[in-house]
């Protein structure tokens, strides 16, 4: 396959998705990797992504320059084409003016095999302060931009390079031009598709598992679904998923997850009615990371009991995915804790499992696609994020059953006209938050005060920065009506128009 080694860009694993999406097997790799382990991999190309470094910095990220000595070709974007011109001999500096967004490139090489079937001029992606101004000996550029040197290559060292970012799809034939480098200069082959992946991973699972029993912490969300379906496939009814209802989950989720796992797939799922338990330990708690806490404290206790009534287990499953597990190379230093995140399914410390995690290798898109390829229905698959907490951290102040049962309702009607108006796919997460505050309202004759709701909708890529969507009035007033009058305990509902940052997508 295709090595990534990562300084520091945030389209390091955008790269790989990429080079994935073409049917070739693609891994990130942080730059100081050992050369020796890289070439272990045998890779049929090495990609250099971007960085925020210059390259004369002290502490810059730099490469063993036995990498270039093994006739394996290689492609350096941005940061890595400052760092392939450096370490050859030619110079970087501060470009006068930045270059930053759209900008034109024009070839200078038009029958380049990375510029197969790209048209002269074509708008690429740049974002860089610093640019190559004097070429490396026995280089040449091959395209350039207004302002700076924007390819170039060395063909006998089998050296590639651009300054911009052919990954991120504002630059319009980038896919093509990265496509051209894994098929026409790398070689690459097709064998990467999400069929194969069942396949082997099945046949793995089997050989790992022998008649061992394994069990998992199935939450419905889909990375602990997928690989409760996946392993099912492989050793049916000798996995056994525990699903731990917290009387914090969504209007009728334990009932969903039975009918789709339970029934349809035949799984065996263990379902724990602890609502009553988690209600208790939350009762007049109202500090949102104490609440977190508790509720991941609690959650691991009943796992572990419940656990431990299953005899022979031995391997301990997990929905653990690609980016949970690359190391990613931290270039803006320690990070305040801002909420601190507690997942389903995390792996109980006392208990002495095999960790079993066969989506380890996967992206997010990759999991959809093995969970529509083993028969999830969609709804399943891609459903929005779920916090591990639940509702624990959308009803703020103090947690009670009566104010979950008020927001369970609300929040399955907003779903569900999301869902009718084909919205529901447009935003990346939506939900309703319910807030200690109670106000005057009128309803026939009578006076009413009761609790205000909050319509929540976020838009985002990696959620870590989000947009509130802008959902249509005629959608919302649908959405107010109904709650309004459908939900005993609601009689003023608001729409949150924050951003992140400065606000974060959960209010708690
Ligand atoms: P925030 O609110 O930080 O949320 O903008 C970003 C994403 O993380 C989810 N989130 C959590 N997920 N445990 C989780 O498993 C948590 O404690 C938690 N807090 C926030 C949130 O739903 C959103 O998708």
């Amino acid at each position: 396959g295709i090595v990534i080694l990562d300084f520091g860009s945030q389209y390091n694993q955008l790269i790989a998705r990429r080079v994935r999406e073409m049917g070739v097997y693609a891994e990130v790799v942080p730059f100081h990797e050992d050369v020796d382990k890289i070439l272990a991999r045998e890779p049929k190309g090495i990609i250099l992504s971007g960085g925020p470094a210059s390259v004369y910095a002290e502490g810059a990220p730099s490469l063993d320059i036995k990498l270039f000595q093994n006739n394996i070709p290689i492609l350096g974007l941005c940061y890595g084409m400052q760092l392939i011109t450096h370490l050859h001999g030619g110079k970087v500096a501060r470009a006068d003016k930045q270059e930053f967004g759209k900008a034109e490139l024009e070839l200078d090489d038009k029958n380049h095999i990375l510029y197969k079937d790209i048209p002269n001029k074509t708008t690429v992606w740049m974002s860089h302060g610093d640019h190559v101004t004097e070429m490396a000996p026995d280089f040449k550029i091959i395209a350039h931009t207004d302002s700076s040197i924007a390819a170039i290559e060395n063909n006998d060292k089998n050296i590639y390079a651009f300054q911009y970012h052919p990954e991120v799809t504002h630059s319009q034939h980038g896919f093509d031009m990265l496509k051209n480098f894994v098929f026409g200069i790398a070689k690459a082959e097709k064998n990467w598709s999400m069929e194969n992946y069942i396949e082997s991973t099945v046949k793995q699972i089997k050989e790992r598992v022998g008649n061992k029993q394994v069990i998992l912490g199935l939450s419905g969300g889909v990375d602990s679904s997928v690989a409760a379906a996946l392993i099912n496939k492989a050793i049916g009814r000798q996995l056994t998923c525990i699903f731990v209802d917290t009387g914090l989950l969504r209007k009728d989720e334990a009932k969903q997850v039975m009918e789709v796992y339970a029934k349809n797939f035949d799984m065996n799922i263990k379902c724990v009615n602890a609502e009553e338990r988690f209600l208790t330990k939350l009762a007049g708690v109202t500090d949102p990371e104490t609440k977190r806490k508790i509720i991941g404290k609690e959650f691991v206790e009943v796992f572990n009991e419940e656990a431990k009534k299953i005899e022979g287990a031995e391997f301990l499953a997990q929905g653990t995915i690609y980016p949970d597990v690359i190391e990613s190379v931290s270039v803006k230093g320690p990070s305040v804790t801002i909420k601190s995140h507690h997942n389903v399914g995390g792996l109980p410390e006392d208990l002495k499992f095999e960790l079993l995690e066969p989506l380890r290798e996967l992206f997010k898109d990759e999991v959809r696609k093995v969970g529509r390829e083993l028969g999830i229905p969609d709804y399943m698959v891609d459903r929005h994020p779920f916090p591990g907490p639940g509702l624990g951290i959308r009803i703020l102040g103090e947690v009670t059953k009566e104010k979950a049962d008020i927001l369970r309702e609300a929040d399955a009607i907003f779903i569900e006209e999301l869902r009718k108006a084909d919205l529901y796919n447009k935003v990346s997460q939506a939900f309703v938050v319910l807030l200690p505050v109670k106000s005057v309202g009128v309803m026939g004759d009578e006076r009413t005060y009761e609790y205000t709701a909050v319509l929540r909708s976020a838009n985002t890529i990696d959620f870590m920065t989000a947009t509130w969507s802008h959902l249509p009035y005629e959608f919302l007033e649908k959405v107010s009506n109904r709650i309004l009058n459908e939900v005993k305990g609601i009689n003023r509902l608001t729409y949150d128009i924050s951003s992140k940052p400065p606000a974060t997508i959960e209010w708690e």
